[in-house]
């Protein structure tokens, strides 16, 4: 088992060597990220922030769709340069796409030195030190137990505000068209004990939001603690920080879990909700295990239960058999719910997933790419409508910083997710305060301080 290799096995190869890593993918690869560079400070690497300074540089992969692929393809192929320059830097894949190609990824790409997935990042400082004497490596061994539970994370996004917290690993769901369950292996949760201690640190450190990370976050269970225990757990930590959660399944998107939310303020009111199509026919062909009719209960509960909760959502455009009829219905259930914002993809197939295996991708591309542009405008269309409502409303944001565009300004999130801009002289990141919303845009709301 790779989470059994003791620290004193392993050369000591690390000490003053700069480590350099960038992330793709989704928020669980952000949060992995800083626990490999935590495993790999223990061995004496140095993180670096300038590429040119590397001695090792990580690629933290994701598989999810073909161009998330071609892009780290691309990536790899510009660290030649870097290699040139420097014959011993050393180059690792690691993360989903590390697992998906294994072996594969060391044939086709020669500059790549070590290949690591998801649940192998404990054994990183001996494969870099194989690697520093010649040897390339790979171990792409999937657990059923790797949580990382005790590892401290090194936090890579530098706001100081708000952290990734990771609570599980894996996905149990085999929805059709993805791969996510054979680059991330089987669901398994962390020991509570280690989230509170970690999310208790991250507080007195001066953190003011988690967001609780799992790829079926909502599936969690150890022992007798659920999400809901679990959420309410760390919600009482301090009514000053913010809790969020992502990414939940519906079918666990249980009562329990809506009344927790409705019944702790600090517990953001913003649920990611994806729902992939609103074709039943769709839903069942994708392996979802919902209907559109048993989706939009569960929309209506949580409407009922937290009347100010934006909902988001992830869909997908041009999924096998696809028909115009199937699409209109994704078309319709975006304006039923009224979506805040949305992730939207169009299909891609995936070799090692089900519906690579036994369907056919028979939705021509460009058509896959209309559907794909009418969801996307649809949505737009209802995010600034959504956000309208929002104008003349006051809300409390939890600063992040200075506004990218314009330092004048500084910028926050409401609890419903949604980035506020307004000018804020003697505030700083980390503070809560009341603004007003004047003005908005399909992505911003434009406010002012009212205390
Ligand atoms: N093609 C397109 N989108 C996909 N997703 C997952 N697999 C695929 C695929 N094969 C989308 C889903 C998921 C999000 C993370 O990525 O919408 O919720
Ligand atoms: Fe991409 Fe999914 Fe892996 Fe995240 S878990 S990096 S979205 S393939």
């Amino acid at each position: 088992m790779t989470q059994n290799i003791k620290p004193e096995f392993i050369p000591n190869r690390g000490a003053g060597k700069q480590l350099y890593i960038e992330t793709y993918g989704c928020q669980m690869n952000r949060g992995d990220s800083e626990v490999v560079v935590s495993i790999l400070s223990e061995y004496g690497y140095q993180y670096a922030e300038d590429i040119a300074q590397a001695d090792v540089i990580l690629v933290n992969t994701c598989s999810v769709r073909d161009n998330a692929e071609q892009r780290i393809w691309g990536r790899l192929n510009e660290f030649k340069i870097h290699k040139k320059r420097k014959p011993s830097l050393l180059i690792g894949v690691i993360g989903c796409m590390a697992e998906r190609l294994k072996d594969e990824l060391i044939e086709r790409e020669p500059i790549v030195d070590v290949v690591a997935g998801p649940d192998a990042y404990r054994d990183l400082p001996r494969l870099l030190s194989d690697a520093a004497s010649g040897a390339r490596g790979v171990n792409v061994m999937l657990s059923r137990e790797e949580t990382y539970a005790e590892i401290s994370p090194i936090r890579l996004d530098k706001n100081g505000v708000s952290a990734f917290v990771s609570i599980m690993r894996g996905c149990d769901n085999m929805c059709s068209y993805c791969v996510v369950p054979f680059t991330r292996g089987r669901e398994r949760s962390r020991d509570p004990q280690t989230i509170m201690s970690e999310v208790k640190d991250l507080f007195a450190r001066g953190y003011r939001e988690v967001t609780l990370l799992g790829q079926n976050v909502n599936s969690y269970k150890y022992g007798e603690i659920g999400f809901p225990e679990l959420m309410a757990m760390v919600a009482e930590v301090s009514p000053l920080l913010r809790v969020r959660f992502a990414t939940s399944h519906p079918k666990d998107l249980s009562d329990r879990l809506i009344e927790c939310i409705a019944s702790h303020p600090n517990i953001c009111r913003a649920i990611h909700l994806p729902a992939q199509s609103g074709s039943t026919r769709m839903l069942e062909l994708m392996n979802r295990k919902y209907t559109r009719q048993w989706y939009l209960d569960r929309i209506a509960a949580i409407k009922r239960a937290i009347p100010d909760c934006a909902i988001t959502t992830d869909l997908i455009a041009g999924f096998c058999t696809e028909t115009e009829d199937d699409h209109q219905d994704t078309l319709s259930l975006m304006n039923e719910v009224g979506y805040a914002s949305a992730f939207m993809f169009k299909y891609s197939e995936r070799p090692q997933a089900y519906a690579a295996r036994k369907m056919v991708d028979d939705i021509p591309e460009q058509e896959k790419i209309r559907r794909l542009n009418e969801i996307i405008e649809l949505q737009t269309n209802l995010s600034l409508e959504n956000n309208r409502r929002d104008v003349g409303k006051e809300f409390e944001v939890l600063i992040e910083g200075e506004s990218k565009r314009d330092k004048e300004y500084l910028c926050g999130r409401t609890s419903q997710n949604k980035m506020a801009v307004f000018p804020g002289k003697g505030y700083k990141a980390g503070d809560y305060v009341k603004v007003y919303v004047d003005d908005c845009s399909a992505a911003t709301l434009i406010a002012h301080i009212v205390e």
